[in-house]
């Protein structure tokens, strides 16, 4: 295997026939990619198998040579995968890299694999592999973040919280409800997962250069074997096309948005003021000066993934937006991004994942949180609509004096006593302490994908059933 010492003035090793020189040191430096795209050997070793095997059954290469590749191709994925590879810079990338080493072990068989290809559908066809793959393991992650909230949504179906809105208290809800918003959301990042998989699933491979080829290929029979469901259409859009790249950051992007507004809620709600939830200590940190301290460095390091992966999807569509059919180097610029941004979302959806199920709910923080700030006064003017026939807003106006008046005397609502209610509108009687508990603010809340107890536990069922 050729080592890494750069000899910029010897013939080119890898089209040597119409270059009389090598490249600067800075050609290379700028040109190679292979730094980061050894990441797709096994990519690039399954498609090369698959591609051999159909030119030997379309008759345009020999059997014996066919044999010969695959042999000499496993037995370089054995390399790569045992740390047994040596690779080169000068041989710019992952395609030339496993060639190269091939024509070292096989001879001169090895110059046929690359009959009615070229390394601009071979990397469209690599890349595509491995961002289905990633999308998979994107899709198993997030039905397993799924599974924890649904775990403790159905634990929680009855616990009271304060609903925000402007993160002022609202109404009181349920941190099952609560919960179960996070199940909708992460359920719709995993519907968009589905999407792209169906949408990239067809095979680059036989595009060639941009034009397709002459030699009588079988594309139907590589995309087959390459677990595809079909060869793509049009050979000039295969190798210009990163669309399905630019689908997984967007997914990503989205769903990095839905774990950042988590990780936030969980930093509030690990505050001492909050108290809503204590991290478990293998998701948390302490201080080096502050003995006292438990912080939430996880969430805050999700929330910070999240601009990574933002980046990531800008840079790419900048890359993408100028050029001009098909293939230009630009695109090999691709890679780092989306594989940066995977790593960040996959830790992101672990730890997350590991955060909801290991945290402490204090319900009875929770509880008295839910009855403060007058929690319930939307409670009491529904109540003066059903029972005193009141239009709704001037029910709301006698509730606001109702909650003036408590505020004077520092009380709840339900605090009130009866005689001072009845001094702000005679028709209110003592059966009006039945809704402003918060217990009963939330069970009266039955209208479908409402904060009920029965409704939550309803939600619950819908995605049991589909997770
Ligand atoms: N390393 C290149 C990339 O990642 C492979 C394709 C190169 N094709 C070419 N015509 N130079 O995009």
């Amino acid at each position: 295997m050729a080592d890494d010492t750069t000899d910029t003035k010897s013939s080119n090793q890898m089209w040597g026939g119409r270059f009389a020189s090598g490249p600067d040191a800075i050609m290379e430096e700028i040109n190679a990619s292979i730094g980061f795209d050894k990441k797709l050997f096994a990519q690039d070793i399954r498609g090369s198998i698959a591609h051999a095997t159909m030119l030997a059954h379309q008759g345009i290469i020999s059997a014996e040579d066919k044999d010969k590749i695959v042999h000499g191709l496993n037995t370089i994925l054995s390399e790569i995968e045992s740390g047994n590879f040596e690779f080169s810079r000068q041989l710019e990338d992952i395609h030339m890299n496993v060639e190269a080493r091939l024509a070292t072990l096989i001879g001169p068989a090895a110059g046929r694999l690359h009959t009615a290809r070229s390394r601009n559908d071979q990397v469209a066809l690599d890349f595509r592999l491995w961002v289905k793959e990633e999308l998979q393991k994107t899709e198993q992650m997030l039905t397993g973040l799924i599974a924890a909230f649904l775990d403790r949504a159905e634990e929680h179906a009855e616990s009271v919280m304060p609903g925000f809105t402007h993160l002022q208290t609202a109404q009181p809800v349920t941190f099952g409800h609560h919960c179960m918003a996070y199940v909708e959301m992460f359920g719709r990042d995993r519907a968009r997962v589905r999407h792209a998989i169906e949408h990239l699933d067809e095979s680059p491979i036989g595009a060639a250069a941009l034009a397709g080829t002459g030699y009588p290929i079988d594309r139907h029979m590589t995309a087959k074997a390459l677990g595809f469901r079909e060869p793509t259409r049009n050979s000039i859009d295969t190798v210009s096309d990163r669309d399905f790249a630019i689908e997984f950051l967007s997914i990503a992007a989205i769903a990095g948005m839905h774990l950042s507004r988590l990780a936030e809620e969980i930093v509030i709600w690990s505050t001492s003021q909050f108290g809503f939830v204590r991290l478990s200590d293998a998701f948390s940190t302490g201080s080096s000066i502050m003995p006292q301290k438990k912080n939430p460095d996880a969430a805050e390091l999700v929330r910070a993934k999240t601009g990574r992966i933002n980046g990531s999807l800008v840079a790419l569509l900048t890359i993408m937006k100028g050029l001009p059919l098909a293939y230009s180097k630009d695109m090999q610029e691709d890679k780092e991004q989306v594989f940066d941004a995977a790593e960040s979302l996959e830790l992101a959806i672990a730890a997350m994942t590991g955060m909801v199920r290991d945290m402490t709910v204090n319900t009875a923080r929770m509880k008295a949180a839910a009855g403060s700030g007058y929690s319930t006064a939307t409670d009491l003017a529904d109540w003066l609509v059903r029972e005193a026939g009141l239009p709704f807003r001037d029910a709301h106006h006698v509730t606001g004096r109702a909650v003036a008046l408590a505020e004077s005397k520092g009380c709840d609502l339900s605090e009130l006593p009866l005689s001072e209610l009845q001094a702000i509108h005679s028709d209110i009687t003592d059966k009006v302490y039945d809704v402003l508990t918060v217990e009963a603010s939330v069970a009266s809340r039955k209208s479908f994908g409402g904060t009920a107890p029965s409704e939550v536990r309803r939600q619950i069922a819908f995605w049991r059933a589909r997770n």
